[in-house]
């Protein structure tokens, strides 16, 4: 393939249910969460999307439970990738529904799943990853950065850094995404990349809130729920599908639990 083929080539793909895109690529922590394996507590993958991430893993010899939101794409992840001892998929739903016993896992990789929750869903996925993991295991987390570039048209940072002052330990989604999308435009009108990333927005949001991070705070949460931080830091995520892309756009994560 020619390298402007590949250029052309798309980063991201929808995924077949509500639920964002996966990704082309793996994860930049994945070796991270590999080395969490410890021949004896398999890996969780959780929102595995095309299941890059988990096959990675498992080419490395990991055992892996790979999950999925809805039920019809667990069971199109069965038929394509067909069960093989080491690799089982499973319907989570965060943060209520999570079939797995305490204890169970050496690291749990949640790549691009945080900012489709909402204050509440957070603090409850955080306390379950807690408790799905076992003493030293580790959560490894990318998700949407408040210091995305696409956001600096508005000053959306400025206000949630008062909010934080009024309440350090609030997550304030953004409540209706679409709506930010669109301010956004009127300040710098959009061009067709812009609008065609939008309309696909409007597909693949599983809910009108988005959750975007300060790593601090982030930090702040895990340490507070018990885990040691052993990496908190942000950078490039040019695979996102947006129409403007900065140094800072992804939170990247690595909490230990002690
Ligand atoms: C942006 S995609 C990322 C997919 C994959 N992890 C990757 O990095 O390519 C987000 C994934 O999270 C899943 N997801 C969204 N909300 C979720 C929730 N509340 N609980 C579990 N998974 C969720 C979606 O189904 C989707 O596959």
């Amino acid at each position: 393939m020619s390298s402007t083929a590949e250029k052309e080539k798309p980063l991201f793909n929808p995924v077949a249910h509500v639920g964002g895109v996966t990704f082309e690529g793996v994860n930049v922590l994945v070796e991270d969460w590999i080395q969490c394996w410890d021949s004896e507590h398999p890996l969780l993958d959780i929102g595995c999307g095309n299941c890059k991430n988990t096959i990675q893993a498992l080419d490395a010899g990991a055992r892996v439970y790979a999950t999925e939101l809805s039920i019809d794409t667990v069971n199109a992840l069965i038929l394509q990738y067909s069960l093989r001892p080491e690799l089982s998929f499973h319907h989570l739903s965060l943060p209520e529904n999570i079939p797995f016993n305490d204890c169970t896992f050496s690291g749990i990789l949640c790549s691009e799943v945080f900012h489709f929750l909402n204050h509440a869903e957070l603090i409850a996925t955080v306390w379950e990853l807690h408790r799905l993991l076992i003493s030293g295991g580790k959560a490894v987390i990318t998700c949407c950065s408040e210091n995305a570039k696409f956001l600096e048209p508005i000053d959306l940072k400025e206000q949630r850094a008062k909010q934080r002052q009024k309440r350090p330990d609030y997550f304030t989604p953004i409540e209706n995404i679409l709506e930010i999308e669109r301010e956004i435009f009127a300040v710098v009108p959009p061009t067709q990349e812009a609008l065609d990333i939008y309309e696909l927005h409007k597909q693949i949001l599983p809910k009108p809130y988005f959750n975007v991070f300060n790593s601090g705070q982030l930090a702040m949460l895990f340490e507070r729920m018990g885990f040691v931080i052993e990496k908190i830091t942000t950078g490039p995520a040019p695979q996102y599908p947006l129409w403007d892309h900065g140094e800072n756009d992804q939170v990247r994560l690595i909490a230990r639990k002690k």
